[in-house]
């Protein structure tokens, strides 16, 4: 974002809402039925999409603060609850939850059946599983001349060029590495690669365009049984489905950007860009049985300079309908591209750009703020999967926030399905109000974001309306709380009372 468009931007208020009577709310599209498939309908519209809350184990395992999180929101009774991006191999990846052994299936079992408990068997439960690439925290510049960069003969030319002294070209590897050491920024930015820039302001991350890579060529032969064998013992903890992450900042969105430019028919064409996501999904459904629901979030604009726009996202839609997918669900942005450098010592952060802000819109916008912001993406998939014949469910988020808001979007015909992450999130019981005629009671999202940066900074996520909130009569000990024990981890329990 320029300058001026920073300057330009506006603080949105939270609109008041004029809640429904229960007997309005009874008669809603939004607390109607939908069927995702003949096994499997949703009691009502309301989606709780993925969202990290940083619970897990170090090494990957259900804990029972994950438990209480899922939990909390399945108090709310929405038609559909995903659960956290959930890594498909067996490797460390810090307090995310992992799916990619046996030895998880227990834990995620348990994490099943209190989400149908305390739902009371209305909200189907789904897990997002997810495959990442490397990425490393931003390094000493010192220590990134003295060992990360491999000296070439560029860097020679460079500092020839840079100095005027050919003697550079025959210089040893030391006085090479010492000299681009010492370099001010703008002779680093003449004298190293793109790449190398970035993963010096950065830090090192992979790409799927790294073929010289064995691991990241290899992706399409290794990722369909790796997310086979996923699925399949999501199916086996008792989940009613997964949701393919095709999104934002990971591995199959990149293979979907436009910037993929791989040669080997994973790339280039939509076409190419579009096969391995189809691969992985085909190897899914072979590998689950037909009750288990099968579908996929992707990026319905990636916001980013030269990645895939709506255009191309209507062109993926059909294509995963055709393929039979059972849900589309819809995100936007969230790319590491266009990312702030992070601090020294810290990994880059993909919702601290332009595209972070349009997959999580806050308060602080352009004049079309950020409520329900990126319904229009959902409006162009689902209206060409329409066109091409297949009834397949589009589910909308981004700053949906409100009954009205969610009500006029299903009625338009942009989505079929109605996400909200932060509004659950600040007020995990909002559904049940709004159903029962108490909306005057929603704790409404405030839409700044301080549990984003708590997620950014790898914290357990809460929401500032309730972490600090002491509960009159309630045990405080019985309350759990962050590492810190500042911040309580779960929202105050709401009762249906009247
Ligand atoms: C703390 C936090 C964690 C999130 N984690 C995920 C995730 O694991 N997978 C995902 O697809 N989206 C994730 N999201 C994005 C949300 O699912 C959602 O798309 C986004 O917040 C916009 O919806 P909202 O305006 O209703 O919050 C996360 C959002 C937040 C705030
Ligand atoms: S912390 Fe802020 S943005 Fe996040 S859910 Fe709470 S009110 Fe909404």
């Amino acid at each position: 974002m320029t300058d001026t468009a920073r300057r330009s931007l506006l603080v949105h208020q939270v609109p008041d809402e004029a809640w429904p009577t229960r007997d309005e709310a009874a008669r809603s599209r939004l607390f109607s039925p939908l069927a995702l498939t003949a096994h499997c309908t949703l009691a009502t519209r309301t989606w709780v999409p993925a969202m990290v809350p940083w619970r897990a184990t170090d090494d990957g395992h259900v804990t029972q603060d994950v438990i209480d999180w899922y939990g909390r929101f399945a108090d709310g009774r929405p038609g559909a609850l995903v659960v956290e991006a959930t890594g498909i191999r067996d490797v460390p990846s810090g307090p995310l939850l992992r799916v990619g052994h046996a030895r998880f299936v227990d834990g995620l079992r348990r994490l099943a059946d209190a989400v149908r408990a305390r739902s009371h068997g209305e909200t189907r439960v789904f897990l997002q599983v997810l495959d990442f690439l490397a990425i490393k925290r931003r390094p000493e510049p010192a220590k990134f001349f003295a060992r990360f960069l491999a000296v070439t003969d560029g860097h020679r030319e460079a500092l020839c060029a840079l100095t005027g002294d050919a003697r550079w070209r025959t210089a040893d590897e030391g006085a090479v590495r010492a000299r681009l050491a010492s370099s001010s920024d703008a002779e680093a930015a003449q004298a190293l690669t793109a790449r190398e820039l970035d993963d010096l302001r950065r830090g090192y991350r992979e790409r799927v365009t790294d073929t010289h890579l064995d691991h990241v060529r290899d992706l399409p032969r290794a990722l369909p049984a790796l997310f086979a064998e996923a699925s399949r013992r999501a199916e086996a903890a008792g989940f009613d489905g997964v949701e393919l992450h095709y999104a934002h900042a990971y591995t199959m969105a990149s293979f979907l950007s436009a910037t993929n430019d791989r040669s080997d028919g994973y790339g280039g064409s939509r076409a190419g860009r579009l096969r391995l996501p189809l691969e992985v999904f085909a190897a899914v459904r072979e590998a689950v049985s037909p009750r288990f629901v099968v579908g996929c979030r992707f990026l319905g604009d990636e916001v980013i300079d030269g990645g895939s726009r709506v255009d191309d996202a209507t062109e993926y839609g059909v294509a995963f309908a055709r393929a039979g997918m059972d849900f589309l669900s819809l995100s936007k942005g969230g790319r590491f591209e266009d990312a702030k450098a992070p601090k020294v010592g810290e990994a880059a952060y993909p919702y601290t750009g332009p595209s972070g802000h349009e997959c999580m819109p806050t308060v602080r916008s352009d004049a079309r703020g950020p409520f329900g912001r990126n319904l229009h993406l959902a409006r162009a998939v689902r209206d060409a999967v329409r066109i091409a014949g297949f009834e397949t469910p589009v589910v909308a988020a981004g700053g949906i926030t409100s009954f009205s808001l969610a009500e006029r979007a299903l009625a338009a015909g942009d989505a079929d399905l109605i996400a909200a992450a932060r509004q659950s999130l600040a007020d995990p019981d909002w559904w049940r109000k709004v159903r029962e005629g108490r909306g005057a009671e929603v704790r409404r999202c405030k839409l700044t974001n301080y549990c984003e940066a708590l997620d950014q900074h790898h914290k357990q996520v809460t929401c500032q309306l309730w972490d600090r909130i002491a509960v009159e009569g309630e045990e405080p000990a019985t309350v759990p709380r962050s590492h810190d024990g500042r911040r309580r981890l779960t929202a105050p329990a709401w009762t249906l009372k009247g």
